[in-house]
C-alpha cells in the first residue's frame, strides 16, 4: 500500500469513511491532517453505524496508529466526547491515538464568533457547520492562535489567552452586542483538558517520518473536498483549510517525495451541504427522490443535503489539483431506479462555453449546465459480488466517467457495509 492520500473530489460526502476504513487493513498509520470536526465521516461494522467527527476512522481497526497531525484544528470538549462515544462502542484509543503538539485548538469564543458572522452579514452566508473552524484558523494565520503545545504550557496558555480575549471581547461586545468570555473560566477548563489530553501528544512529523523510515504504510484521510478546499473550492462558500491532496504534507508535517499515490472519492452523483453554487442542483422533485434513496443528511449537523448530477467539470479540476491516480465512484446503487442518467460536461454562460472549472463566482452561480444523457439500468445492484456483473448500462456510466475525467477506476461501492464494494 505504500504511503496513500484519499481525498474528497467533490464537495464532501462522498463516502470516504467506507473506503478508508476498507484501505485501512493494509496501513499502519492513519492520518488527518486538515479540518476539525466539522466533518462527519460514517463508518457501517455490521449491523452498526459508527460517525467520526475528529479521530480518524483508523481506530476502528486494532493495532493502527492513529494521528491527528497539526494541520487540524482541535476542540478539545469535541474531541474527549468523541473518546467517551468510541469507549461506548467498546472501542479505547489509549495507545493508538496521537496529537500533534502544532496543532490548533478551539476555544469557545470561535463557535460563537463562528455563528454570529453567520447571522450578522448574512450577503455572505456559508452555512457553516457552526463547530468555530474558521475562526480558529483565522487566529491561526493572524498568528494569534493558540495550539496544543501551548495548552500543555499553562504560562503560555494563560498569556495568550488572555491577550485572545481582550480583543475577542472588545469585538464581542462591540460589533456584534453579544456577552463576553470570562479568563478563569476557560483557563480552568482549557488546563483541565491538557491534563487529559497530555498523554496522546507528540511530534507528528518526527513520528511519521520515523514510521517511514521503517517502511510502514500511511493512510492520510482527508475531510471534507476538493470544492471545500480554500484554494481550490468555490470561494468563498468553502471550509477554511486545504482539503486538497496538498494539505497532507503541510498538514503532518510529512514531505511531498514520501507519498506514493492519491485517491479521490466521487459519489456516483454530487451533493453539497451548506449554501453556494453548484450548478447541477436537481429540480425540487428528484431532490427529494435521491435525498432519501441515498439517505443524504449530513452526519455531523443533520442537515439535509443538496442532491445534483455528476458534475464532471468540478471532478475533472479535483483530478488535477489532486494529482489523483485513481478514483473510488461511491453510492451507484442509488441511482438503480434511474430510467435516464445526465452527466454535466461543461457550463454555458454569457455564450461562452466553459469545459474547465471557473474561478468567476457568477458564472458558477449563472451557468447553465450542458449536459450528456446516459440510459438507466433500472435493476438492484446491492447484491451484486463482481463488478463485471454489474448490468451494462452501469458498467457504461462509470466508462463515460473514466472517459470524461481521464482516470481509472479503482473501486465502486453499492450500499454501505464493507462486503458491498466491488474492486476494479
Ligand atoms: P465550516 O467548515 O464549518 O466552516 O463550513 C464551511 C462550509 O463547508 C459549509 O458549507 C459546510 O456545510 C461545509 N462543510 C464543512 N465540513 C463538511 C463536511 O465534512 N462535509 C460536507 N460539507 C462540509
Amino acid at each position: 500500500m505504500a504511503n496513500l492520500v484519499v481525498i474528497g473530489a467533490q464537495w464532501g460526502d462522498e463516502g470516504k469513511g467506507k473506503i478508508i476504513d476498507i484501505l485501512t487493513k493494509d496501513a499502519d498509520y492513519v492520518v488527518r491532517y486538515q479540518g476539525g470536526n466539522n466533518a462527519g465521516h460514517t463508518v457501517v461494522v455490521g449491523d452498526e453505524e459508527i460517525i467520526l467527527h475528529l479521530i480518524p476512522s483508523g481506530v476502528l481497526h486494532k493495532n493502527k496508529i492513529c494521528v491527528i497531525g497539526n494541520g487540524v484544528v482541535i476542540d478539545p470538549e469535541a474531541l474527549l466526547q468523541e473518546i467517551s462515544y468510541l469507549k461506548t462502542k467498546r472501542i479505547n484509543v489509549d495507545g493508538n491515538l496521537r496529537i500533534s503538539d502544532s496543532a490548533h485548538v478551539i476555544f469557545p469564543y470561535h463557535k460563537v464568533l463562528d455563528k454570529l458572522r453567520e447571522e450578522k452579514f448574512s450577503k455572505t452566508k456559508i452555512g457553516t457547520t457552526g463547530r468555530g473552524i474558521g475562526p480558529c484558523y483565522t487566529d491561526k494565520y493572524s498568528r494569534a492562535g493558540i495550539r496544543i503545545a501551548d495548552l500543555l504550557n499553562p504560562r503560555v496558555l494563560e498569556e495568550k489567552l488572555r491577550c485572545n480575549l481582550k480583543e475577542k471581547n472588545a469585538v464581542l461586545s462591540t460589533v456584534y452586542k453579544h456577552p463576553t468570555f470570562s479568563f478563569d473560566k476557560i483557563f480552568r477548563q482549557y488546563c483541565a483538558y491538557a491534563d487529559i489530553i497530555r498523554p496522546y501528544v507528540c511530534n507528528c512529523s518526527l513520528l511519521l517520518n520515523d514510521a517511514i523510515k521503517k517502511k510502514k504504510n500511511i493512510l492520510f484521510e482527508g475531510a471534507q473536498g476538493t470544492l471545500l478546499d480554500v484554494d481550490y473550492g468555490t470561494y468563498p462558500f468553502v471550509t477554511s483549510s486545504n482539503s486538497t491532496a496538498g494539505g497532507a504534507c503541510a498538514g503532518s508535517g510529512v514531505g511531498p517525495t514520501k507519498i506514493d499515490k492519491v485517491i479521490g472519492i466521487v459519489k456516483a452523483y454530487t451533493t453539497r451541504v451548506g449554501e453556494g453554487p453548484f450548478p447541477t442542483e436537481f429540480s425540487a422533485q428528484l431532490m427529494k427522490k435521491i435525498r432519501s434513496r441515498g439517505k443524504e443528511f449530513g452526519a455531523t449537523t443533520g442537515r439535509p443535503r443538496r442532491c445534483g448530477w455528476f458534475d464532471a467539470v468540478i471532478v475533472k479540476h479535483a483530478v488535477a489539483v489532486n494529482g489523483l491516480d485513481a478514483i473510488v465512484v461511491t453510492k451507484l446503487d442509488v441511482l438503480d431506479m434511474m430510467p435516464k442518467l445526465k452527466i454535466c460536461v461543461g457550463y454555458a454562460y454569457k455564450g461562452k462555453m466553459f469545459s474547465d472549472f471557473p474561478a468567476d463566482i457568477e458564472v458558477l452561480w449563472q451557468a447553465r449546465p450542458v449536459y450528456e444523457e446516459c440510459p438507466g439500468w433500472m435493476q438492484d445492484t446491492t447484491g451484486v459480488k463482481k463488478f463485471s456483473q454489474l448490468p451494462p448500462n452501469a458498467r457504461n456510466y462509470l466508462s463515460r466517467l473514466t472517459k470524461l475525467l481521464g482516470t481509472r477506476i479503482e473501486m465502486v461501492s453499492i450500499g454501505s457495509d464493507r462486503n458491498q464494494t466491488l474492486f476494479v
